[in-house]
């Protein structure tokens, strides 16, 4: 089977996904996989694995990607995660492991995660979307847009925490709002959700059924104020896996991940992130092409389950090929 890795993209989380196609090409059986690698440079340029550029970019690497059985996108962001790659590949005529174009456009925008969840009836943080045009209103004399402190503020489409702040008092609010904006034209204004940190993913195996991880749990180092881009890449966080959770608690998170997959229509891998509260389980966000390293959090999550890296490699690879 011929396999493509693609890599890098143009969002912010370029070096994320950089590490994420490694990790996959270095543990693709090289018994039954032809690995090719390619990468998305910063300014949108095709170029090999090893950073040679191909001359006609994305002409290039339309040729060959579509001499592949099968592409995994290990692109994270936009440009990439949100539908737009699998919308390249859908229009190819390739398979491609992972969401489609719907599923990927939907959750990684963070308001209209927001609106199927509230369809769903799954919590989420009460929040206010702040488009660039009302931005000036938010931020001028007066309390603006009823915004009550504090809030975490941060781009609609985004990822690895890029452009979020805690704000916790009125003179960050305008600093938080720009540093969002400058990732996004649309910001989110979520209030502060108390509660241990879960995560949950879902796997579609090739024959239709869902496996749900056992959760896992961030435990933030002492000082650390939210789960921030730090705390995810600079081991400034522990990520206990399996999380020890009440038997009601684990299976409350494993049928809101389920829901959500199935209503946003995911395929694939697929992460769920969440806050276990006083008052039930409340969704963070969804993420349709996590972190893929052998330490990110999802391999660590199906390897908890017996599923090692390169096996659920080879489950996602199957279940695209159905
Ligand atoms: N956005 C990063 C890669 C994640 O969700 O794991
Ligand atoms: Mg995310």
């Amino acid at each position: 089977t011929r396999v493509a890795v693609v890599g890098g993209g143009r969002s912010s989380e370029h070096h994320v996904s950089l590490a994420s196609a490694a990790g996959i090409r270095a543990a693709l059986d090289p018994y039954r996989y032809a690995v090719l690698g390619l990468t998305i440079e910063q300014d949108g340029g095709w170029s090999t694995a090893d950073r040679v550029r191909l001359p006609y970019g994305a002409v290039d690497a339309a040729r060959i990607l579509s001499a592949v059985d099968v592409v995994i996108p290990a692109l994270h962001g936009p440009r990439g995660e949100d539908g737009t790659f699998a919308g390249f590949m859908d229009v190819l005529g390739v398979p491609c492991t992972g969401s489609g174009v719907r599923a990927g456009a939907l959750a990684m925008d963070k308001w209209a995660t927001k609106l199927v969840a509230a369809e769903l009836g799954i919590a989420t943080a009460p929040g206010v979307l702040v488009t660039a045009a009302q931005a000036l209103d938010v931020l001028g004399p007066g309390p603006g847009a009823g915004v009550e402190l504090p809030v975490v503020v941060k781009p609609v489409a985004a990822g690895s925490s890029h452009g979020v702040t805690l704000v916790t008092d009125v003179a960050g609010l305008g600093p938080a709002v720009a540093a969002a904006l400058a990732l996004d034209d649309r910001v989110l204004l979520e209030q502060v959700v108390r509660g241990r940190e879960v995560d949950v993913a879902v796997l579609e195996r090739p024959d239709g059924e869902l496996v749900v991880s056992p959760g896992l749990e961030i435990r933030l180092r002492h000082g650390a104020a939210f789960f921030d881009t730090a705390g995810k890449y600079d081991g400034g966080a522990d990520l206990v896996t399996p999380a020890d959770l009440p038997a009601p608690v684990s299976a409350d998170l494993g049928e809101a991940a389920r829901t959500l997959y199935r209503a946003l229509g995911c395929a694939g891998v697929a992460r769920f992130d969440f806050f276990v509260t006083d008052s039930g389980v409340v969704l963070n966000e969804v993420n349709t092409s996590p972190g893929f390293t052998p330490r990110s959090q999802v391999p660590r999550m199906f390897a908890a389950a017996g599923i090692g890296y390169g096996r659920l490699l080879d489950l996602m690879i199957r279940s695209a090929l159905v």
